[in-house]
């Protein structure tokens, strides 16, 4: 939730700043500001409400010269998404400004202070506030810049990624972070700072991860020192190479980032897959599992914490654990666990799901997980990401960059890499046979082609999608291993086309929800021949009784369910616990044409933002 990006050099930073912005607007697009500051003092900051081209359009004829700025888009938590709620806040003085991600919970309190000190305040944000303090602190004491930012994020409770300019400092940048992530790319004779490494992979590929509780001095000649927020003690520069591509960060000749990542499914389950399936597709091999082999042959439960999508995939993966591990498993919302006193022991191994790797709830759950003892095992998609680093152990599940706001191939990824998380570990403790693992894992390395042939499916699902575009609700059902396939068909749905949509265990209908049903309300029903192929044959009956539309995810030449459905989307036989793979992708398809037809932004949908980095 929110981006900022930060430039020092010898190149103009607007160009930096805007195109990093557009890189960034993913996590947020309430509104957009940037902060110049010219090398003879001048510091001209400006913001505009709404996305990163209001702001652009807004700076027509304007001064934007400058070779240090700041910039920020918003994802608004204090005050509503205006002008003067915008990021960069500026200080009382107009000498210092500020961009800031995280929230400030003890702003109010600091406010207070500030006000009986003679402070004004122009915006409802906690971040006003952060640049407050910090001009205060600094008057006060008469100290660096530098020395006045610590000082003031001693006295913060909450989370921030900050990066700060001062009107008559134009050499020097600071940045600091708590919570939220904030990465340093060195480039020559120029650095660049950002929430994550989208904005920086073009001009270098050295980087530094900025630690939680660590502030950093950037000059202008790339000199970067980092030192420890709490006893100002220098830290190591841990420099990385970045493995991003400016290509995948391109629609590459697609209309949307979400229909790019829709189609790039085949090969984004080959890199998920890539050197984890050996002995010819007879066993499954994750380092992470196999270098803490005692941990998972003495574990006694698995509690998985995870949110949106992320959580869908849990349900997927809890099913397999529990029937290849043989072990109790549960499924958390991270935002619960967090705060419900969970009974947790040291033989509980906690897996946090998280494509981001940096939303807040997760981080907070793990943080509790391990300060009750449990190992905790983080399965994400963005490398070197917070919760990868939080976590003891875990799996990246390498299906590239993920810019869409709606999941699509970060969530055929997790459930992959759960799945080769339950028979490696199965393996380990001796409760899944052989046989079941090599049908699976030779299955597993058939699955980008089986997706090839599910995206076949487009034309059919676009011209679907052309019939229920102006429904108003919808019912999604599955059972087994695709009721959870049922909720993320549903969430895709309402979060990119805003229709409600619900998603329900086909057999609970009956208990409730099959009073809504009526000609009006399509029930898309996932229906793959599995255990439980008969039970949803009673199901859809059950809905078409009452004159339901019925939309079915079957498999080919299935004439049950073909007598009885209304529309059929076929896809092929696989394996019953991967069937949410291959049954995801219709659905993912028919939310995109539906959102598509009724003018949706699908990369960009209202009020969400891609990485929730707050409660
Ligand atoms: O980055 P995470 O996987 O932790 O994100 C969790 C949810 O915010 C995310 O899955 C969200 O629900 C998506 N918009 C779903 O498409």
């Amino acid at each position: 939730m929110c981006g900022i990006v930060g430039y020092i050099g010898k190149h103009k930073a607007y160009d930096v700043l805007v195109k990093g912005l557009h890189r960034l607007e993913y996590r947020g697009y309430d509104s957009a500001g940037i902060a110049l500051l010219k090398d003879d003092g001048t510091l001209n900051v400006y913001k505009a409400k709404g996305k990163v081209a209001n702001l652009e359009a807004s700076l027509s004829g304007k001064d934007v010269e400058g070779t240090l700025g700041i910039a920020h888009t918003r994802w608004a938590t204090h005050g509503e998404p205006n002008d003067m709620n915008a990021h960069p806040q500026v200080s009382q003085s107009r000498s210092l400004a500020i961009v800031h991600n995280g929230t400030i919970e003890n702003y109010n309190v600091l406010k207070e202070a500030l006000v009986q000190h003679g402070y004004t305040f122009t915006s409802e944000t906690d971040t006003e506030v952060l640049v407050q303090l910090i001009e205060y602190v600094k008057q006060e004491n008469r100290c660096s810049l530098f020395d006045a930012v610590r000082e003031a994020l001693l006295q913060v409770v909450g989370a921030y990624a900050i990066a700060v300019v001062e009107k008559d400092n134009p050499d020097t940048l600071i940045v600091a972070r708590k919570s939220s992530p904030l990465v340093i790319g060195i480039g020559q004779d120029e650095t660049f700072i950002a929430s994550d490494a989208t904005p920086i992979v073009e001009y270098t590929n050295q980087v530094i991860y900025l630690k939680d509780d660590e502030i950093a001095v950037i000059s202008r000649k790339a000199a970067i020192q980092i030192l420890s927020l709490e006893n100002n003690l220098p830290s190591q520069l841990n420099i990385q190479t970045l493995r991003l591509s400016v290509e995948q960060l391109e629609k590459g000749g697609y209309d949307t980032f979400m229909q790019k990542e829709i189609f790039e499914q085949p090969s984004t389950l080959c890199d998920c897959l890539r050197g984890r399936i050996v002995d010819g597709g007879e066993r499954v091999v994750l380092s992470g599992v196999i270098e803490n082999k005692e941990r998972f042959l003495h574990a006694e439960r698995i509690i998985f914490v995870a949110c949106g999508s992320s959580w869908h995939a849990a349900l997927i993966g809890k099913r397999a654990m529990q029937e290849m591990c043989q072990l109790p498993v549960e499924v958390e919302y991270a935002s619960e666990f967090r705060y419900g006193n969970p009974y947790i022991t040291d033989k509980d191994i906690v897996i946090a799901i998280s494509q981001s790797g940096e939303t807040a709830d997760t981080l907070a759950a793990i943080q509790l997980a391990k300060s009750k003892g449990a190992f905790v095992y983080g399965v994400c998609n963005v490398v070197g990401a917070s919760i990868p680093r939080n976590t003891d152990s875990g799996t990246y599940i390498h299906v590239g960059p993920e810019i869409g706001v709606a999941s699509t191939k970060a969530f055929t990824g997790q459930v992959t890499v759960l799945l080769m998380l339950a028979l490696c570990a199965g393996e380990i403790r001796g409760t899944v046979r052989p046989d079941t693992i090599k049908e699976i894992a030779s299955a597993l390395l058939r699955m980008p082609d089986m997706l090839t042939e599910v995206l076949k499916l487009d034309p059919v699902v676009s011209e679907l999608a052309k019939i229920f575009t102006y429904a108003h609700n919808f019912l999604y059902l599955g059972r087994g291993y695709n009721y959870p396939t049922a909720l993320e068909g549903a969430l895709k749905l309402k979060e990119i086309s805003y229709i409600h949509a619900e998603g329900y265990p086909a057999a609970e209908m009956k208990h409730g929800p099959i009073a809504l049903i009526d000609q009006e309300m399509p029930t898309v029903i996932i229906a793959p021949k599995d255990s439980l192929h008969d039970k949803i044959v009673s199901n859809i009956q059950q809905v078409k009784s009452r004159g339901g539309l019925v939309i079915a995810i079957t498999n080919k030449g299935d004439s049950a369910i073909a007598r009885l459905a209304n529309y059929c989307l076929e896809i092929p036989d696989v394996p019953e616990c991967l069937t949410p793979i291959v049954a995801s992708v219709p659905l993912q398809l028919l939310a995109y044409y539906i959102a598509i037809n009724k003018g949706r932004n699908v990369d960009q949908p209202r009020n969400l933002a891609k990485s929730v980095t707050v409660e």
